[in-house]
């Protein structure tokens, strides 16, 4: 920990997602026994804080962001036992756990939903959203589903349709009833009192809705090949006013286990939007997820303007943070190549901010294809062919060179890339060349220099493809320069008295700088200024 800084400020944060980690018992899933097994991987690669997608009961109509049980574990996942085992190692190797919450639905099969739907006198009735037909008999507005199709699902038995922004058996809770939100509240306590040390709280920006039950808009930006949900502005059905009442009723609970426990919030929304997330006063989210290094084009202009739009916009106390992949969008080294995927760790490893990894980021995986017959997310089932399907970017960790990778003796529920033979974290164990060398590189850099972690954020340049900037704290000063392209670029006016403290190729530790620096194509370099210059890598 940083001076003073509190661990999620100086802390990576690690993701895993539990279905493809590793299986420990030959069913072709991931489980909680396989992530214990593994923590060696992650505490080799230094991260602070691992947070684990769902884990709960679940039907598993959306990979567990169905959830029908807030306070149990999955059987697939293993047991209670099984988890607190994880959370007591965890905590014994000074690591966090933080686990995702996912409070804008249920599943269908949650009891409350059960009882909700089974009358409309049901005293649960109110704790999910349930409409009238329009005058014509059909659904009350024009509100779409994410993972298409309309959101409005009619229930025959009751005469009325109930809202679903995702799958229908992901039906949204109604955060507008008081004992709903209790209930939610509750079921965080329970995992407080467990020990976890925080929450990422899932789709936190369609948590209310419009409360008129309003049309949205026509989105005149819409074209073949989006998103069909995009055909309108989801002006009435996300980021509405009163989401910040119950971020702050989350909150609250969670600060009344002290000020150690951490709120992440995932919305995907334009910087000044995203802001609002924080909560007057920062009584909101401490690290509202900021997305926007997974849209930017990748060109040294367009990202310095990111950097600096962002910093500017964050409220007094604000503390950033950074995300280069998840579970939800393609990999890194398939968007930007294997090569620029080096410079963007970098980059993300040496920003202020907090940054947050995605399981197999730091081998360097990439997309898999998915043939048709092994398709599994529901987006891509319901809307094929447009590329929204997640499962490429959900395939199993390789650990070894063994036929599944060592991550399960079963089939795995989703195919292993076809390069896991070399794409492994066995065989980039061993190199010290590779990806996880490198990620493990600036990890440690990271940690034993405070200002790269928590050090002031100064812009140098972005010209002729190199993003240069420096991070300083107290008399740790460092410049980071990045070569956005694949070609040889000289860089000017490097001062002296420097030395290269890393580079992207892990071979120029402690050569010294002075003047006219060569980067070579897909390279970059942390340069330490002062007395801390020698060594490295
Ligand atoms: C979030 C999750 C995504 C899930 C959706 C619905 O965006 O990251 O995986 O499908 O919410 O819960």
């Amino acid at each position: 920990m940083a001076d003073g800084a509190a661990w999620w400020q100086s802390g990576v944060i690690y993701q895993v997602y539990p279905r493809s980690f590793q299986d420990s018992n030959g069913d072709g899933v991931g489980d909680l026994p396989g992530i214990l097994a593994r923590l060696d991987h992650l505490q080799a690669l230094g991260v602070d804080a691992l947070w684990v997608s769902p884990i709960y009961p679940s039907p598993m109509a959306d990979f567990g962001y169905d959830v029908s049980d807030y306070t149990g574990i999955h059987p697939l996942f293993g047991t209670m036992e099984d988890f607190d085992r994880l959370l007591a190692e965890l905590h014994r190797r000074g690591m966090k756990l933080i686990l995702d919450f996912v409070p804008n639905h249920s599943s269908d099969r949650h009891p409350w939903f059960q009882a909700s739907r089974s009358s409309r006198d049901d005293p649960k009735r109110d704790w999910y959203i349930w409409r009238d037909p329009a005058p014509d008999g059909g659904p009350p507005n024009n509100w779409l589903s994410e993972f298409g199709g309309g959101a409005w699902e009619w229930d025959a038995a009751t005469g009325q349709y109930y809202y679903h922004a995702y799958l229908k058996e992901q039906p949204d809770l109604n955060w507008r009833n008081p004992a709903l939100r209790d209930a939610m509240l509750d079921a965080l306590r329970v995992w407080l009192d467990r020990g976890v040390d925080g929450f990422r709280v899932d789709a936190i920006h369609h948590l209310i809705k419009d409360a008129q039950f309003r049309d949205n808009p026509p989105n005149p930006g819409w074209r073949e090949g989006m998103s069909p949900v995009r055909r309108v502005i989801r002006l009435h059905t996300v980021d509405q006013p009163e989401v910040h009442d119950a971020i702050a009723a989350m909150r609250r609970v969670a600060d009344g286990y002290g000020p150690d426990r951490l709120l992440i919030g995932e919305a995907y929304l334009p910087i000044d939007q995203l802001m609002a997330y924080y909560g007057a006063d920062l009584t909101g989210f401490q690290l509202p997820f900021n997305f926007h290094l997974l849209s930017t084009p990748w060109e040294a202009k367009t990202l310095a303007a990111l950097i600096r739009t962002y910093e500017a916009a964050l409220p007094p106390g604000g503390w950033p943070n950074w995300v280069l992949g998840n579970h939800d969008r393609s990999r890194v080294a398939s968007r930007l190549g294997r090569g620029q995927a080096r410079v963007a760790a970098m980059l993300l490893l040496t920003l202020r901010g907090t940054p947050t990894l995605y399981q197999g980021d730091e081998i360097g995986m990439t997309d898999v294809d998915i043939p048709p017959d092994r398709v599994q997310d529901p987006w891509e089932k319901n809307i094929p062919g447009l590329g929204l399907g997640r499962d490429p970017v959900r395939t199993p960790i390789p650990w070894d060179d063994r036929p599944r990778g060592g991550f399960t003796t079963g089939e795995p529920w989703l195919p292993l890339g076809p390069d896991h033979d070399r794409v492994n974290v066995a065989a980039q164990a061993a190199d010290p060349s590779s990806m996880l060398a490198l990620h493990r590189a600036l990890l440690a850099l990271r940690r034993a220099e405070p200002a790269l972690s928590v050090g002031r954020y100064e812009p140098v340049s972005a010209e002729n493809d190199i993003l240069s900037y420096e991070r300083r704290h107290g008399t740790g000063r460092f410049r980071v320069l990045l070569n956005l392209s694949a070609g040889e670029r000289m860089v000017d006016a490097v001062p002296d008295a420097a030395h290269i403290r890393l580079s992207t190729h892990l071979d120029r530790g402690g050569e010294p700088v002075s003047g006219i620096l060569r980067l070579r194509p897909d390279e970059g370099v942390v340069i330490g200024f002062d007395d801390k210059g020698k060594g490295g890598e």
